[in-house]
């Protein structure tokens, strides 16, 4: 969800300004999901290398996102939204972290859509955290493949991405999914995050739709 500071930055607006609409984008965009028949979806709305920007815009980020709880989970539970937080909640303030567990609480039964708030997250962080715990657990080394390591990520249970999408121009991974993702299709929009509609996820489920996906064989691998 990238490009809310250039956004408000172009229409003269202080950067948490642009914050905020992208967050008031959330609603159109999961909504679409669940119309279009999306099963998972992930939003990076917060990197562990996002700690770096200046502290009021640090501060105003725990902020709305404590909002968007308050003011969302009404109508994602409503509409059938299991709400999963991939990422450390340590670092995150407890009135946060609270409104975290509660969220993810009381979707846990919702089946429609799995929405994957990635927050405080970043993939080096994922894998160095898998690798600890594959440690902590006194794995032998020739149990350790794929699928172990898959269960021991944040998101243990969630198929590999099929599509990402960024937003802005940025033509990057930024610490996304890098294990999860090693074989995703990527679909990039200069679209700043707070304009990125539902008509534009659908150009880019449509272009998703024609890519040859071959897994690194020559033809796609069947059962795929
Ligand atoms: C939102 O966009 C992404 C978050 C980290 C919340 P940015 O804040 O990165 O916007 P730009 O890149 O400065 O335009
Ligand atoms: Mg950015």
């Amino acid at each position: 969800m990238d490009g809310n500071g250039r956004w408000a930055l172009a229409r003269g607006l202080p950067r948490l300004a642009g914050h905020r609409a992208g967050t008031d984008n959330l609603r159109r965009v999961v909504e679409a999901c669940v119309e279009f028949g999306v099963k998972y979806l992930t939003l990076y709305a917060f990197s562990t290398e996002n700690w770096g920007r200046p502290i009021e815009e640090v501060r105003g980020l725990m902020r709305i996102l404590e909002d968007v709880i308050d003011r969302e989970l009404k109508n994602l539970h409503k509409n059938g939204v299991q709400i999963r937080h991939i990422g450390r909640l340590d670092r995150i303030r407890p009135s946060l972290q609270r409104k975290v567990h509660q969220a993810v609480e009381t979707t846990k039964e919702n089946d429609r859509l799995v929405l994957n708030v990635a927050f405080n997250y970043g993939g080096r962080d994922e894998i160095v955290c898998a690798i600890q715990r594959i440690i902590a657990d006194n794995i032998p080394p020739e149990k350790v493949t794929v699928e172990l390591v898959n269960q021991y990520l944040f998101t243990a249970g969630v198929p590999d991405p099929d599509l990402i999408i960024r937003t802005s121009g940025e033509l990057r991974g930024s610490n996304f999914l890098i294990w999860q993702g090693a074989y995703a299709e990527w679909y990039f929009t200069p679209t700043f995050w707070p304009d990125f509609g539902k008509e534009e996820l659908l150009e880019a489920i449509w272009e998703y739709s024609r890519r040859n996906r071959r897994f690194g064989q020559v033809s796609p691998p069947q059962e795929k």
